[in-house]
This record gives C-alpha cells, structure tokens and sequence, in this order.
C-alpha cells in the first residue's frame, strides 16, 4: 500500500520519475515537515549583536526511524540562522564542544581576515574563538561552515552548517516574501550515503569529484514537506552538499530567481531550474494555486561538458522538497524592488580594474601548487579592483570560491554569463574547459600576515590542496608571495 501511495503521490505531483528505474539517489515518500533552523537569539550590548555558536555531538533521525550520529551548532545537525543588518556590528561567540579542533567560517561575508575563520583561525576543543565585525554589504543568503585545513569536508558532511542573512534598506522594503520560516524559508540541500547501522560514511577515497549520497535531506531530513500559506513563497537555497550539484527547478512551473550568492539581482529573472555547485545560493519565489502540491526537484544537472565516467550519478533527477498549499492562501505581491541606497558604493566596474590574475585549476592544484598554510601565494593593494581569471583546464567540474569579496561575472569563454550568474557571487561553478573572467575588488582591511583563502568548493578537492592563500595589504607594502615566518605551515 505504501508503494502505491508512493506512486499515485508521483503521479499527482507530475513527476515522471519511475519507482525501479535506475537511479542512484532514493525516492522517499515526502511524510516529513521541514524542519525550519531556528533564527539565533542575540544580545545587544554596546552597540554590539552578539551571538553564540557551540558545535557539539548529537544524534538526529535524517531518515525516519534512524538515528543517525551527527555534528551541529546548538543542536544535533546543522545550526540556528543568523541574521543581521547591514550597518550593524555583530560578534559571534565560537564555542566548540567537540573533540577534535574545527574552525567557523563566514561564507560570503567581508571582513577582516583575522575574523574571517578559515584554517588560521581554529576553535580547539573547549575553546571558544570570538570574531567580530561591521555588516558592510548588501541584504544575502549568506552561510557559516567549518573550514579547518583538511577536515572542512567531513565537519560539513557530519552537519556543521547553518545561514546567516543579510538585511538592508532594499530587502526590508521589497515586494518579496518575508516571513521567516512560513513564506521566507530556508532550504539547505544535502546528499548522505548512510551505512546499514545509520552511521555516516564519506565513500570519496580520492575518487571524483568526492561522495555523492543516495540520500538526499532538506534542512536534515529526507522527504520533507513544507505547508504553504500564500500565494508565493520564497526558498532560499543553499547547496550545502561536498561534492554534488543539483539543478533546482520544478517540472510544472517556473521560478523567479530574485537573488544570486550576495544578494538581490537588478531584477527577477523567470527560469525553469537554477544550477547550483556546492556553496552556491539563490533565492527563488514560485507561485502556488490553493490546494495544490508540488515538488522542488533538482532535474539532470547540465554539468557542461564532464566526462561521462566522472559525473559518477551525479546528474540524476529525483524531487527534494514538497510545497503543498492550504485550501486558502494570503495574497502575495509579484516579486519586485527597487535598488539600495548604496547600490553606487557596491557596483563594481570593469574599467576600474588595475590588475589581472589568471588561475589554472586542474585536478587538485591552482597554478600547479597545493594548499601551504607557510606559504602566500597572491598579494593584492586594499582598494584595488581586479579581475581573476580562472581556467577549468580538466574534463571534470570544479566550485571556485574567493573568500572576502563579492564578484562578478563578467564572461564565460568570452561570452556574456547567463542571468543567473549576472547577480553578486562569490562561489562559482566552472564547467570542464572553460575560463571565467571574475571582477572584484578588495575594498577593505589590509593585513601584512593573515590571508584570505580561495578555494575550490567541492570539498575533497579543497582538503587535498586545491587552495590558495591571498593577503591585503596597504599599497606600497613590501609583503610578497612565498613562505612566510608568520604562518604556521
Ligand atoms: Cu564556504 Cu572557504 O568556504
Ligand atoms: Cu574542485
């Protein structure tokens, strides 16, 4: 009966998945409420909003009836979601309960490198580690995840991942949904491969490009749901997965997407699926009729090009997430806004662009060199405005991340981005053999010693070295690329 339930539940949800066909990630049946990650409580002291995070052990049930071991902040599997204002002044108390040392990295956020908590800030058991910092940039889904040198793919797959928005003059006035949690929902997308006693496995051993998982969790759990009350509802996506990239889409309507990794784009743009590497976000709103169900599904990734034996099923179909809509739903305006006030500050503008950098990725190095915590591998002038161009020279995908800044995409092989990757980024996918001009700019905090990481994304490959470290300093600095006395290897 179940099974039969499973199949007139596909049917009705226009899915043409068929139960039996081959495909690597399991259908389950879609029984379970989406679990909306707590927004973090706060205190306000001195003009300063501090928050607390403990990562620590716990036990939670990703598939129903299983307890599963796993990592989280202030509970058992992911964290609380942050969420600040532009302008304000935040710290975060950094507790770790764990028994091994972990870190707590602010993805997509500018700030000072001393606070940006990649591999040279670490949290050892029972420490705490206490950043902070000033909001100075525009409304973002942006997200927080371990990143101790060598392990950041384990802590984020046993569950040490929660978001942090950004809200500013332009989110809190635009036409857009915004109940936490009822119309404004997270979803953080990730794959596990579960052993028979429900224990966590990594399956990578080196293999491209790492573990892709069978089970596929919303928010930690298979199978969820989530009851909508209006007419639209935005989801704020997150692909907080270590190896696979999904196509979000539905297959009975479209989406508009409203905002890329750093924030809200000039204007929604309508798209039937939005591709999403890991570390990568988009904010999308889709309209719903009252009474109707339908599911989030990541469709067969167009993953560019990749040799057939290394997309290892990473390029299935299957349904992640259910949106069933109440009987009745409130109205919600047509998604729409107008820009920042700051908008002139942030453009970012080719023609200001001083420097050019080109960055070679094959396998698992960036210009030929692995991650060396002793050595600097770029230097760049606080103020100057760059473009980076990154080179995917293998037959297999990668996820380029720059730690720090917000960039764009200026081309593709020479080509205008598509829409979806014409907003604010600071994570990337590079298809096989295809170089991406980026243009940033590094506004702020010179540091002669600490630097900023860029990284490939995909998690394996950022733990066996495809890393590199970038300082910013003053100009006229004399600190150089190579070893450097300061940092520890
Ligand atoms: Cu989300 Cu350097 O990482
Ligand atoms: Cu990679």
């Amino acid at each position: 009966a179940t099974a039969l339930a499973a199949v007139v539940a596909l049917l009705a949800a226009g899915c043409g998945a068929i139960p039996g066909s081959v495909s690597s990630v399991d259908e389950p049946e879609f029984t379970r409420e989406l679990p909306v990650p707590p927004l973090a409580e706060s205190t306000v002291t001195d003009g300063v909003r501090t928050f607390r995070l403990t990562a620590q052990e716990g036990t939670t049930e990703l598939l129903p009836g299983v307890e599963t071991p796993t990592w989280g902040f202030d509970g058992p599997y992911l964290g609380p979601t942050l969420r600040a204002e532009r302008g304000e002044k935040v710290a975060v108390e950094v507790a770790n309960d764990l028994d091994v040392t972990t870190s707590v990295h602010w993805h997509g956020m500018h700030l000072p490198a001393a606070m940006d908590g990649g591999p040279h800030q670490p949290v050892e058991p029972g420490g705490t580690w206490r950043p902070t910092w000033t909001i100075d940039q525009p409304a973002a889904t942006l997200w927080y995840h371990p990143h101790p040198h060598g392990e950041t793919e384990e802590h984020v797959y046993r569950g040490l991942a929660g978001l942090f928005l950004l809200d500013d003059d332009a989110s809190r006035a635009a036409d857009l949904p915004r109940e936490y949690g009822v119309d404004d929902v997270p979803v953080v997308v990730q794959d596990k491969v579960l052993d028979d006693d429900g224990r966590l496995v990594l399956t990578d051993d080196g293999g491209e490009p790492g573990t892709l998982g069978g089970t596929v969790v919303t928010n930690g759990v298979a199978g969820a749901y989530h009851q909508v009350t209006t007419e639209r509802v935005r989801l704020r996506l997150l692909n907080g997965s270590t190896a696979r990239t999904y196509s979000l889409g539905f297959a009975d309507r479209d989406v508009d997407l409203v905002a890329t990794d750093g924030g809200l784009l000039d204007a929604p743009v309508r798209l039937d699926q939005v591709r999403l590497a890991p570390g990568e976000r988009a904010e999308v709103v889709v309209a719903m009729s009252p009474g109707e169900t339908t599911r989030l599904r990541s469709a067969e990734v167009d993953l560019g090009g990749v040799a057939a034996p290394f997309a290892m099923g990473g390029n299935d179909a299957f349904d992640v997430l259910e949106l069933r809509a109440a009987d009745e739903l409130a109205p919600s305006p047509e998604p729409s806004w107008r820009p920042s006030e700051h908008a002139a500050e942030d453009a970012l503008h080719g023609e200001d662009a001083t420097v050019t950098r080109t960055f070679d990725l094959d396998e698992r190095t960036i210009n030929g060199e692995r991650m060396d915590a002793g050595r600097i591998d770029e230097v760049a002038a606080v103020g100057s405005t760059e473009v980076w161009e990154v080179r995917n020279t293998i037959p297999m995908p990668h996820s380029f991340h720059v730690h720090d800044v917000q960039f764009r995409v200026l081309t593709i092989d020479g080509q205008a981005p598509p829409p979806e990757l014409a907003g604010p980024k600071d994570t990337v996918y590079l298809e096989p053999r295809r170089t991406y001009r980026l243009l940033m700019r590094f506004e702020d905090y010179a540091d002669d010693v600490l630097p900023y990481m860029y990284h490939c994304h995909m998690l394996l490959h950022e733990d066996q070295g495809m890393m590199g470290q970038l300082l910013v300093v003053e100009p006229g600095s004399d600190a150089r690329p190579g070893p450097s006395e300061h940092l520890s290897g």
